[in-house]
């Protein structure tokens, strides 16, 4: 694995899902070998894939609880150079299996470091919205972590918390994990307040945020109902070409 970077933001609702989905979609396209880690009991970044979880047979739930190695729940996708493990049904129960679990924290580190088959140039997790184990195992297993903003009027609200886990997890579990960056999602220029906390967020969190954003786009909404990244649906929706736009500028941050 070249980089792993885990999508995080214990909030539902701003923007993790839709943006593994569409950034790792968007690195295929740029020719990178990408795999997306769907470790959401809601299984959003799988169904949005097109990929039915009650079909799925070994997922990221064996991962954790199985001990099934990484390459046994790799699926390609419609999509050339991306592919996804899904979340399948039993995920939701994960989380409770794993508190019994020796180096419970740890478990999917050691999937990746196990696994020799061909690397990936990025992974992306998609984390659950809470900051449990699921997610510790994602932050312990990663070198980056983005943080997904809705720019609204609460969008910082439990980013101290967030920041405080990073740093613990830095501290005890994984001292290579730094920040990637904070994307802004959903924003709206012609909304003030929007306009407002993007203002705030760029003051306070400087050149960690990243200098595109992802703009409210109705397209990025649709796209998962066929099964599909954005940019398969409307390659020239502002929604897809921001996602483009992101990517390149991951690349060009290195
Ligand atoms: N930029 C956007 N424009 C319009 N709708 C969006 C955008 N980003 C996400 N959404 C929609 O908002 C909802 C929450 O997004 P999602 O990516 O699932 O968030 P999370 O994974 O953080 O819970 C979904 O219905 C999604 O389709
Ligand atoms: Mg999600």
């Amino acid at each position: 694995m070249r980089r792993v970077v885990a999508i995080a933001n214990q909030k539902g609702g701003v923007g993790k899902t839709t943006t593994s989905i569409n950034l790792a979609a968007s690195l295929a396209t740029l020719d990178k070998r990408v795999l997306l880690l769907d470790i959401d009991p809601q299984g959003n970044a799988t169904t949005g894939l097109g990929i039915d979880k009650s079909q799925v047979e070994q997922g990221s739930y064996d991962l954790f609880i199985n001990q099934a190695p990484l390459e046994n729940t790799i699926l390609p996708t419609t999509c050339e150079g991306l592919f996804i493990v899904p979340a399948s049904m039993d995920l939701a129960g994960a989380e409770v299996e794993l508190v019994g679990v020796d180096g419970r924290e740890k478990v999917l580190e050691k999937v990746f470091s196990d696994y020799a088959a061909e690397p990936f140039d990025y992974v992306f997790i998609d984390c659950p919205p809470a900051l449990n184990l699921i997610t510790l195992n994602a932050l312990a297993a990663s070198d980056r972590v983005m943080i997904t903003l809705q720019a609204e009027f609460y969008a910082m609200e439990g980013l101290t918390q967030l920041m405080d886990t990073i740093r613990r997890v830095r501290a005890n579990l994984n001292p290579y994990l730094n920040m990637d960056g904070i994307l802004l999602t959903m924003v709206d220029r012609r909304n003030r307040l929007c306009v407002q906390v993007e203002e705030e967020v760029r003051s306070y969190f400087g050149s960690q945020v990243y200098e595109h954003c992802i703009p409210r786009n109705v397209r990025l909404s649709e796209a998962p109902s066929f099964g599909i990244p954005a940019m398969y649906h409307d390659i020239r929706s502002t929604g897809a070409q921001a996602y483009l736009q992101v990517a390149q500028e991951m690349i060009r941050r290195g």
